[in-house]
């Protein structure tokens, strides 16, 4: 088993306090909830809202997708969904990685059926060569080759969720 560094932990920093700064202001003067998809944006999400300067309310949601279909939210399954009332409220969802783009499709149209003020999505990483369903992704992190990464709340199996860098997963 061999891990690669393919993203260095200052890379990542400094990806991150450019987009801590946009955010800032782009909801300058607003009230924003932060949505932190579990469990692999919680380290993403956890160093972002501290590199921004505004305050802001945390929630968390938990999701498994399963089935092809994305006509519609049914084959999602919520396993924590939000304690806040988002209608009306600007929400940024956070999430580690779009791949297929099928979780995130079927979290922006749940959602969205709550009528929040705005729905905007970051991740850090995007497979863009993998992605079926296109999710609008406002801040991106690094576009990623068709890789299997592991690290900085990336898990392979649960495990190297801690690393401080994403790294390439391989055996042997
Ligand atoms: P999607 O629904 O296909 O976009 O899948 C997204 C989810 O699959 C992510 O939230 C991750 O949990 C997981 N995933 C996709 N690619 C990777 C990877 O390279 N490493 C670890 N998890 C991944
Ligand atoms: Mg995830």
């Amino acid at each position: 088993m061999a891990i690669d560094v393919l993203i260095s932990k200052e890379s990542i920093e400094n990806r991150i306090i450019d987009i801590a700064k946009e955010i800032d202001k782009d909801y300058e003067g607003k009230d924003l909830v932060v949505v932190c998809v579990l469990n692999g944006a919680f380290v993403f999400c956890s160093d972002l809202i501290r590199k921004m300067q505004k305050h802001v309310y945390v929630d968390f949601m938990k999701a498994s997708s399963y089935g092809e279909s994305t006509v519609s939210s049914g084959n999602l399954r919520i396993d924590l969904d939000l304690k806040v009332d988002i209608e009306g409220k600007h929400v940024l969802l956070i999430e580690d990685i779009v791949d297929t783009g099928l979780t995130l499709t079927n979290i922006i149209e749940r959602l969205s059926k709550r009528n929040p003020a705005s729905l905007k999505l970051a991740s850090l990483l995007f497979k863009k060569a993998r992605n079926k369903y296109p999710v609008p992704i406002d801040y991106l992190g690094f576009d990623i080759e068709d890789l299997f990464v592991i690290g900085y709340g990336l898990d392979f199996a649960g495990k190297y969720r801690e690393l401080p860098y994403i790294g390439v997963y391989s055996e042997d």
